[in-house]
């Protein structure tokens, strides 16, 4: 599923992004270019951001 219309970016790359040690919207947008345009998105990155991060933490 896209997470970025604009740059057609998806959920995956954004999950590869932060797996490779991005750890904030800008870092996403400065890797997969996703919250580069209409920067609607950058809330759904900092949802999965922040996911991920829960996940970090349980663990
Ligand atoms: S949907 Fe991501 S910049 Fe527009």
């Amino acid at each position: 599923m896209y997470v970025c219309i604009c740059r057609a970016v998806t959920e995956n790359e954004v999950h590869e992004c932060i797996a490779a040690g991005a750890t904030s919207a800008k870092q996403v947008r400065d890797t997969t270019g996703a919250g580069g345009d209409c920067a609607s998105c950058v809330r759904k990155i900092c949802a999965i951001l922040k996911k991920s991060e829960d996940l970090v933490t349980v663990a």
